[in-house]
């Protein structure tokens, strides 16, 4: 019998998780279809019980419910627990199971695309949001050397750094403090929405200390380059757009439905056509 996915989200129109992974459902040879499903904030808990209900068999969870979920589920991964965010629930015979591939899609992209390993490496992140968060982890599970976070709002990247208590060396900065050290870093992420369509013209962050070489990496693909991206290219930066992210995530929920991981290749120029 056809199996059923999905995404369950608020907006949710827009989504391209639905072409990537009927395209690598066809691709398999795997009779199952996946669909976006939108769900408003009041309706979430409902939701979760008609998945039970009508049997499907897993779903990716974005915006806005990555977190309220939770507490609707039957068992959460223990990294989703530390995260406090699922983005994929798998359907394990009635049982709902959460987990969150975003961080580690992240790592897995990062890694890959710039043939870059994380171990020992110094890093700043710029942000202290949901995105940030999961990377963190991440992150510090491949045994980063050290996480630094910025963020305008300097207290929340504190805030975030106590919270993960995680067993790697992080400092918090201001913007303008993490400008000054930039050449400290082997790679800089930038996991805020700053740059993000329709806003193209501003930056995260001045890269004017910024070393030659140095791995950067924006977790938005829409503009596939920002502004941000295009000027660190520019300044000899090895440079990496959030399409790899955002194709990692959906591998990484895809195998946990199937067992598979699908060609990522195939994945992102799917994502990327029809971002065109
Ligand atoms: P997400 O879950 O996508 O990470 P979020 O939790 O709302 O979203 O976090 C957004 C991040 O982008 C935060 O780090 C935010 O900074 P503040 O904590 O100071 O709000 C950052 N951000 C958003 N707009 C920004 C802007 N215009 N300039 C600088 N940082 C911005």
């Amino acid at each position: 019998m056809k199996k059923l996915y999905g995404v369950i989200g608020c907006p949710i129109h827009h989504s391209l998780s639905p072409l990537m992974h009927n395209d690598a459902f066809q691709l398999l040879g795997i009779d199952a279809h996946y669909h976006a499903f939108h769900v408003e904030k009041e309706d979430l808990q409902e939701a979760i019980k008609g998945l039970k209900a009508l049997g499907i068999s897993g779903v990716n969870v974005t915006i806005p419910h990555k977190t309220a979920v939770i507490p609707f589920l039957d068992e959460i991964d223990e990294m989703a627990a530390r995260i406090g965010a699922v983005n994929t629930i798998v359907n394990e015979n009635g049982r709902l199971i959460g987990y969150n591939t975003d961080g580690s899609g992240f790592v897995r992209a990062l890694s890959e695309e710039t043939k870059t390993d994380i171990q020992g490496k110094h890093i700043l992140l710029i942000g202290a949001g949901g995105a940030a968060r999961g990377i963190y982890f991440a992150l510090a599970s491949a045994q980063a050397l050290r996480i630094d976070i910025c963020n305008r709002t300097k207290l929340k990247a504190e805030k975030l750094i106590e919270e993960c208590d995680v067993s790697v060396a992080s400092t918090a900065y201001s913007l303008q403090e993490a400008e000054e050290r930039l050449s400290e870093y082997e790679i800089i992420i930038n996991t805020t929405s700053v740059g993000l369509y329709p806003d193209v013209e501003v930056m995260p962050l001045s890269l004017t200390c910024m070393k030659e070489h140095t791995i950067v990496s924006d977790i938005i693909y829409n503009p596939l380059e920002t502004k941000w991206l295009k000027e660190a290219r520019q300044k000899g930066a090895i440079v990496q757009n959030g399409v790899g992210m955002f194709v990692y995530q959906g591998a990484l929920a895809f195998e946990k439905w199937t067992g598979i991981f699908p060609d990522v290749e195939r994945m992102k120029q799917v994502v990327i056509q029809q971002l065109g």
